[in-house]
């Protein structure tokens, strides 16, 4: 899995047995190989922008898959895995541009988004059977082609007589509901906004040498400005009724300048803009759970980088004084694994799996391509 954060690829060694809402899951290894810098410039070159070097994007659609094998080879010959004895890699990709239709808003085109670093590469490079381009069928079948957790998380996580919310912050924040009646009609999945996105822009353009705001020692160091707050929160994404979805191409430093020009703030200090960015970020998940959640208990678990902003989650659990926050962990999935785990729970449903309902406003269609090694 490779996220809109582009901190690194996440790698998860996953055993699995059965399928559907009998998959067992065991997690033998993981880890998240970091980007070079040089992989995120050029990534970053073409990535959520309308305009870019159309070269480039086919450059990196071959590269990206290249590169991708190549991490996955290295992990395995230090894990002591033989490439052989790994039956399926499941790939994200990388995400380039995510354009659901109330985005672009062009009345010719339906909902869209696009992955590169193509999984013929990945086959052919690690000689191991790659499944790939999940987001597509979604889309096809009339979904946003996001958020794909709903499904892992329907048949990993859900439980009798618990109301859970599974939330994930990665660069874009998404939340599932899971009720404790197992009605699938009743689960559903939506993004909430940024996740850590803007904050990690914010840090990359105005201090130098940092990708994010570790432990939000910068943000810590701020005081919220309630007119720049305001301005963030007034996009029509907020008062979409959910499930939704977005991306870097709306939540960016466009969004926050405009925001800042809005109301004469250009001149606040780098750690108020932070401040703000960090308890926007927070309001953007708290106002999308509450509006969804009227009413009734729920537990929350965590995941995502986000999770490790001490200051983003103290905001997010003071909006929720009476509700219990736990992490993935207690499910037995580490908090940064679980969205690689869950494309490997795709990959596996599409292979094994198919008769999972997984309720009426979700699409019940399997999802991934195949390329072989040769
Ligand atoms: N200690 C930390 N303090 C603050 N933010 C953190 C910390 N660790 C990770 N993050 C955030 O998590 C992000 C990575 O999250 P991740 O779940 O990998 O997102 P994605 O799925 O978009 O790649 C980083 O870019 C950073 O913003
Ligand atoms: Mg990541």
């Amino acid at each position: 899995m490779s996220g809109t954060s582009l901190d690194g690829l996440d790698i998860a060694l996953c055993k699995f047995e059965g399928a559907g809402k009998d998959t067992k899951i065991e997690i033998i290894h993981f880890e998240t190989i970091a980007y070079t810098q040089f992989f995120k410039t050029e990534v970053q070159s073409i990535f959520s922008k309308k305009m870019v070097d159309l070269e480039k994007v086919c450059l990196l659609n071959a590269w990206i898959g290249s590169q991708h094998a190549q991490m996955i080879n290295d992990c395995l010959f230090k894990w002591n895995v033989k490439n052989e004895d790994v039956d399926l890699i499941a790939s994200h990709g990388q995400t380039i541009y995510h354009a659901p239709k109330h985005l672009h808003q062009i009345p010719e085109f339906g909902n869209a988004t696009l992955q590169i670093g193509d999984g013929d590469h990945i086959a052919v490079k690690t000689g191991i059977v790659t499944m790939s381009d999940f987001r597509q069928k979604h889309i096809a079948a009339g979904g946003e082609g996001a958020p794909l957790a709903v499904y892992g998380d329907y048949i990993l996580f859900s439980k009798k007589d618990e109301n859970r919310i599974l939330l994930n912050i990665g660069g874009i924040a998404n939340f599932t509901f899971l009720p404790g009646n197992l009605n699938a009609n009743e689960m559903f999945s939506s993004d909430t906004g940024p996740g850590n996105t803007m904050m990690d822009n914010y840090v990359q353009q105005n201090f130098e040498g940092i990708s994010y705001d570790k432990d939000a020692a910068i943000a810590k160091q701020g005081i919220i400005n309630n007119e720049l707050l305001f301005e963030l929160e007034q996009n029509e994404f907020f008062n979409a009724p959910i499930p939704k979805t977005t991306g870097p191409e709306l939540f960016n430093m466009e969004y926050l300048n405009n925001a800042l020009k809005c109301n004469n703030n250009m001149h606040l200090s780098k750690y108020d803009v932070m401040a703000t960015l960090n308890k926007f970020t927070a309001n953007t998940i708290t106002n999308a759970i509450k509006k969804s959640m009227r009413n009734g208990e729920f537990v929350v678990y965590s995941s995502g980088g986000g999770m490790q902003n001490p200051l983003l989650m103290q905001h997010i659990q003071n909006d929720f004084s009476d509700i219990q926050f736990k992490t993935t962990e207690e499910l037995s999935i580490h908090p940064d694994a679980k969205e690689a785990v869950l494309f490997a729970v795709l990959a596996n449903e599409a292979l094994c799996g198919g008769s999972t309902n997984f309720g009426e406003g979700i699409p019940n269609v399997s999802m991934g391509k195949i390329s072989f090694p040769n």
